[in-house]
């Protein structure tokens, strides 16, 4: 019997996850289908339970329902505890477990895709909201742990939320910086988890913020945001969220069927 999976969402139309997990199916023999499903806003927890009794195996989860994912399940990883959201759920029979696979998802873009070595880098995350949330912790541990000279700075126009975030991260090295605070620093790569490209909005960055070979990592994608176009122009790498997004889906992949897909093939098709 076809295994079901779903994401859901509230928009949910815009989502490229049941494309990209379809040409997983295929490129990986499983027997799977995969829908998306908007659910109402007061009614994510109702939706979740009917899928479970339908017998649905999982689920991906998107805005603005990841911190109730997280509330639902009964047990999760580390990585999900301290963001408090989740992306991925297995819905198993007498249990709901939960991940957040955005973190494993940005790293193997960042290093694997774009060839991108983290060790030893100067880290900017800007953003202190459920997107940054979502990688922050990841980042953190990942890193520090691989690499005891990396340090992290997150920066955030409310500078208390990236105060509490690096606090929260629990790692040595993590700090929580207003974008003022910024002024000379450098940094190797930089990446916006803030919503301020929806908006069309600048972050207030300064010039002289990308050294040498630095990396502009957007983890939007399907438009050119002020902060690429920044990039750009102060002769940084840049790269949109695509690739994170393929990531997270094939990590998530991983957690239900067991299979790794292949990612390149699928990015460059999108790309396409
Ligand atoms: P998301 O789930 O996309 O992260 P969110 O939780 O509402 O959405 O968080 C939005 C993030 O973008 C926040 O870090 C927000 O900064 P504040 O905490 O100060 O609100 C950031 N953000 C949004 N618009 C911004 C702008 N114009 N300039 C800088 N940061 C902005």
């Amino acid at each position: 019997m076809t295994d079901r999976y779903a994401v859901i969402g509230n928009p949910i139309s815009h989502s490229k996850s049941p494309l990209i997990h379809r040409m997983f199916a295929e490129q990986t023999g499983q027997d799977i289908s995969y829908e998306a499903i908007e659910a109402p806003l007061d009614g994510f927890a109702a939706t979740i339970e009917r899928l479970r009794r339908e017998g649905y195996k999982g689920c991906n989860v998107t805005v603005p329902f990841k911190e109730q994912a997280y509330r639902l399940a009964g047990s999760f990883g580390s990585e999900v505890m301290v963001a408090h959201a989740a992306n991925t759920l297995e819905l198993k029979n007498d249990r709901i477990e939960a991940h957040n696979t955005d973190g494993i998802g940005l790293l193997r873009d960042i290093e694997q895709n774009l060839q991108v070595s983290l060790r030893d880098k100067q880290i900017l995350l800007m953003g202190a909201g459920g997107a940054a949330k979502g990688v922050a912790t990841q980042l953190a541990s990942l890193l520090l742990h691989k690499s005891p000279s990396t340090s992290l700075v997150i920066a955030n126009r409310t500078v208390e939320k990236a105060h509490e975030l690096a606090r929260a991260c629990n790692a040595t090295r993590v700090s929580g910086q207003s974008y003022e605070e910024l002024a000379d620093q450098q940094f190797d790569i930089i990446i916006n988890a803030t919503s301020a490209g929806l908006t069309g909005d600048a972050i207030p960055l300064p010039d002289s913020i990308f050294a040498p070979d630095a990396l502009a990592y957007d983890m939007m994608y399907g438009r050119e945001t002020p902060f690429m176009a920044f990039a750009r122009a102060h002769g940084a790498r840049v790269a949109d969220g695509l690739g994170m997004l393929v990531e997270q889906a094939a990590e998530a992949f991983h957690i239900w069927r067991g299979v790794r897909p292949d990612t390149r093939a699928v990015l460059d098709k999108l790309r396409a």
